[in-house]
């Protein structure tokens, strides 16, 4: 079946955040100053259980959801998350994929394949150690990313993509780098446009690279053509190397919006659903699991929350909308 907005967009992906705990700090996302060491967490009884997500993906997937992406915070961070994927690869003709930032994937990666992951895509942001960790913040080195990248390949989680948020300042000095190593991997490199997603990162427009300048300042050592998009509402551009040498992407949900496209529900990790990465409220769907609630119940609440979506943040994003208390990325999963 296929459920449709007030902006006519079908519910196609389903992205699962399955904790809001990182170890990194990242500075775009978990600045420390505010995720320090006293900062609250949700308690374990407060997230959804493997059993309870595994149900809710599965009315997701009878109302036409085709593609279940797990994030975080950190997702390998969750204990015994390939359990988790065991159940979700029970669910026929479902994209299953994982967005990590690397850095237990080498432990993780075996035991992911083998309970029915398809794919991850992996957020890296440099190449350079000390740029890398000034952005992690954790002193977390490159070269353990890279590795749980290979485990990723031997692993058959391909193709690996990779996320690069760009930020002003910090590392538009490693696109070229980051280009030209992921191109001789043969990995798809896709560049981010740093967003004012929650209100802890102290977001400012004039740190935002536009995807514009990132295109041409690969494309004027490494030219570059451009590429159809996959499937309606990929979120990023594609582009090829001239070369035949592969592909990169583009995200500019700053400087092009693709709200018209939109086709992602969001699920906190206490089981809230959200229509746009950039909510102020949620849907509480734990409530309605642990009431007892059948799945007619929980489908129609799904059911009717995607009707009444009218989501279109980045199209919008505006003064009036900067003042908002929306909800943090480490929280509702990227
Ligand atoms: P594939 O193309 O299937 O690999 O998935 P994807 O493009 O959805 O990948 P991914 O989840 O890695 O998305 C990349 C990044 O784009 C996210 O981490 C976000 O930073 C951003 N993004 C994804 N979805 C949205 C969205 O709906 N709105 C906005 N504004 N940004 C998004
Ligand atoms: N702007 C853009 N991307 C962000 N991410 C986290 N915070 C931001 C932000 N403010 C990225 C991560 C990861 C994905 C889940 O979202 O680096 O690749
Ligand atoms: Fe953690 Fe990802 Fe946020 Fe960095 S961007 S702090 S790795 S959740
Ligand atoms: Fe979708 Fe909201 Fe992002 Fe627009 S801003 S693309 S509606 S998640």
């Amino acid at each position: 079946m296929t459920l449709l907005d007030t902006l006519a967009r079908p519910l196609h992906d389903l992205r699962i955040s399955v904790t809001d705990r990182c170890n990194f700090r990242c500075v775009y996302c978990m600045p420390k100053e505010i995720y320090g060491k006293g900062y609250q967490f949700l308690p374990k009884d407060q997230l959804l259980t493997f059993e309870e997500l595994a149900r809710l993906a599965a009315v997701f997937a009878s109302l036409g959801t085709k593609k279940v992406r797990l994030t975080g915070g950190e997702p390998l961070m969750r204990r015994g998350l390939d359990a988790l994927v065991r159940l979700l690869a029970e669910i026929p003709d479902l994209d299953l994929t994982l967005t990590t930032n690397g850095s237990l994937l080498a432990e993780q990666a075996p035991a992911l394949a083998a309970a029915g992951l398809k794919r991850v895509t992996v957020s890296l942001d440099s190449l350079d150690d000390t740029v890398f960790k000034c952005m992690n913040d954790v002193d977390f080195p490159v070269a353990r990313v890279l590795g749980g990248i290979d485990a990723a390949v031997a692993a058959g989680l391909e193709p690996v993509k990779i996320n690069m948020v760009v930020r002003r300042g910090l590392n538009e000095g490693s696109i070229l780098p980051m280009a030209r190593y992921f191109r001789e991997q043969g990995h798809i490199l896709r560049f981010i446009e740093y967003m004012d997603v929650g209100h802890t990162n102290g977001w400012r427009l004039e740190d935002v690279v536009s995807a514009r300048e990132i295109v041409r300042t690969i494309d004027a050592e490494l030219p570059l053509l451009p590429v159809d998009a996959n499937y309606r509402g990929e979120v990023a551009e594609r582009w090829r190397y001239a070369d035949g040498s592969g592909e990169i992407g583009v995200i500019a949900s700053v400087t092009q919006p693709f709200c018209a496209d939109c086709t992602r529900a969001r699920l906190s990790a206490d089981g809230g659903l959200y229509t746009c990465l950039f909510a102020t409220t949620g849907r509480d769907l734990r409530g309605l699991l642990r009431a007892g609630a059948p799945d007619d119940d929980i489908r129609a609440a799904i059911e009717t929350t995607w009707v009444e979506r009218t989501d279109r943040y980045s199209e919008q994003r505006s003064s009036e909308t900067a003042g908002l208390h929306k909800i943090e990325m480490s929280f509702i999963g990227g």
